[in-house]
C-alpha cells in the first residue's frame, strides 16, 4: 500500500491518497459559490489530489462561521456548485463537500478583518445557537441552548444539506463533528451541560453526530461514502478524548459513516496544542486500529514521503493536506515524481509538456 494506490469506498474509485483538506475561503456571497471557488478547487484537482472537499458549508445562515462563508441551505445554492463539481469530475477528481454547522462559534469577521465576533449592525446575526448558554471565550456570544425542536430542525437541515449536494454533483458528504462547533459542541462535556437526553452522558452527548448520520443517510445513496471529522481530543482536562472518539467512531460505521476524518482542538481557547509534523496521525491510527473503520490524517503533513509513510504504515487510509496545497496546488504531481509513482500522476493533457522528464523537478 503506498500514497498512489487507489482507494475505494463504495462505488467510488479514488486515483490516489491526497485529499484537499476543507478550508474557508471566506469569499461566497449570501452563501454562495463565486469565481474564487471554481478557480481554487479547481486548480488543487488540476494538481493531482483524488478528493477536493469544500470548505466549512453551513446547513443554515446562522451556522456559518463568517457571513462570507459557503451555504447549502437553500435550493438556490445548488447551481454555483454544480458548476464546482463539473469541474473537479472533468480533472478526474472525486468533489467532495464539508456540511456544518458553526454553533457557538457563528458570526465572526472573516480572519484578515480580524477574526472576532461581528455583530448585525456589520452583517452578523444574533442569536448562535450551541447545547448550552457557555460562551466560547471572552468578548463572544453567549449561545441560546437549543431546544430539542430546534435539535430536530437542525437535524432536518443537514439532511436537506445533504440532498442539495447530491443534487450539486458531490461525491462525498463530510460532516464537520470537529474544531468546536456545533456538533462538537455537543459530543464535549466542557461545552454541553445538559441535563435531557442530549446532555450527560457518552450516549446521550453523542445523539446528535448519531442523528446527523442517520438522517443523511436517508438521502445521501448507497453508492456514496460518507465522511465525520472529528476533534480527537480538546486536548483539556474533562474534555473529549480519544477514548470517547474511539467508541464514537465504532458507533458510526454501523451507522453507515465510511471513514472518520481526525482532527483536534478547537473547542475551548489557550490550550497548548504540539505542533511538530503529523501530531495527529496517532489519532487516525488508533481509531482505524481499535475502531476498525478508514480514516483519514491530517496537520502538518507536508512531505511526500510523510504523506507516502502514513499509508504505507497503516497509519490512516487517506492523508488531507490543508495549507501545503494552498502553498502549492500540484504538490500531488510533485509527490508522485518524488516518490517514484511518476506514472501514476494524473497530469492534465494541457501540462503534458510541463511534465519533468528526468529525475529533477524542473
Ligand atoms: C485557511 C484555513 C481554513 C480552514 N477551514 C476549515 C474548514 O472549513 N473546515 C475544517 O474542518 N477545517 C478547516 N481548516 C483546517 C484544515 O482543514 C486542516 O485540518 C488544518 O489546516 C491542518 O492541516 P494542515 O497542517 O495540512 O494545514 C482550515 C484551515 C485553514 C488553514
Amino acid at each position: 500500500m503506498h500514497l498512489f494506490e487507489r482507494l475505494k469506498l463504495r462505488d467510488v474509485t479514488f486515483r490516489n491518497r491526497i485529499a484537499v483538506s476543507p478550508m474557508c475561503q471566506y469569499s461566497g456571497e449570501d452563501g454562495m459559490a463565486t469565481d474564487w471557488h471554481l478557480v481554487h478547487l479547481g486548480s488543487r484537482a488540476v494538481g493531482g489530489a483524488a478528493l477536493v472537499i469544500t470548505e466549512a458549508t453551513a446547513v443554515e445562515a446562522r451556522g456559518r462561521i463568517s457571513p462570507q462563508d459557503l451555504g447549502i441551505w437553500d435550493d438556490r445554492h445548488v447551481e454555483p456548485l454544480a458548476r464546482i463539481t463539473r469541474f473537479i469530475r472533468g480533472q478526474g477528481a472525486v468533489p467532495g463537500i464539508q456540511l456544518a454547522h458553526a454553533g457557538r462559534k457563528a458570526s465572526t469577521r472573516r480572519p484578515w478583518e480580524g477574526l472576532a465576533p461581528v455583530g448585525p449592525e456589520e452583517g452578523g446575526w444574533r442569536p448562535v445557537v450551541g447545547p448550552s448558554p457557555i460562551p466560547f471565550d471572552d468578548g463572544y456570544p453567549v449561545p441560546e441552548a437549543l431546544d430539542e425542536a430546534a435539535i430536530a430542525e437542525i437535524v432536518r437541515a443537514f439532511r436537506d444539506g445533504a440532498r442539495r449536494a447530491l443534487e450539486a454533483g458531490f461525491q462525498v458528504v463530510e460532516i464537520h463533528a470537529a474544531h468546536g462547533y456545533l456538533l462538537h459542541e455537543f459530543l464535549s462535556p466542557l461545552s454541553n451541560h445538559r441535563t435531557d437526553r442530549y446532555g450527560g452522558s457518552f450516549e446521550n452527548r453523542t445523539r446528535l453526530v448519531r442523528e446527523v448520520v442517520a438522517a443523511i443517510r436517508e438521502v445521501w445513496p448507497e453508492r456514496l461514502p460518507l465522511f465525520v471529522r472529528i476533534s480527537a481530543t480538546d486536548w483539556a482536562p474533562g474534555g473529549w478524548d480519544p477514548d470517547q472518539s474511539v467508541e464514537l467512531a465504532r458507533g458510526l460505521g454501523a451507522l453507515g459513516v465510511d471513514l472518520v476524518d481526525c482532527s483536534s482542538g478547537g473547542l475551548v481557547p489557550g490550550v497548548s496544542i504540539p505542533t511538530d509534523p503529523g501530531y495527529q496521525v496517532p489519532f487516525a491510527e488508533r481509531v482505524r486500529r481499535e475502531a476498525g473503520i478508514a480514516t483519514g490524517a491530517v496537520g502538518l503533513i507536508t512531505t511526500p514521503a510523510q504523506a507516502d509513510a502514513i499509508i504505507r504504515e497503516g497509519k490512516a487510509d487517506l492523508v488531507l493536506l490543508g495549507r501545503q496545497l494552498l502553498r502549492d496546488p500540484y504538490w500531488p504531481l510533485r509527490a508522485a515524481h518524488e516518490l517514484g509513482h511518476a506514472d501514476r500522476a494524473p497530469w492534465p493533457p494541457q501540462y503534458l509538456r510541463a511534465r519533468p522528464a528526468g529525475a529533477v523537478w524542473q
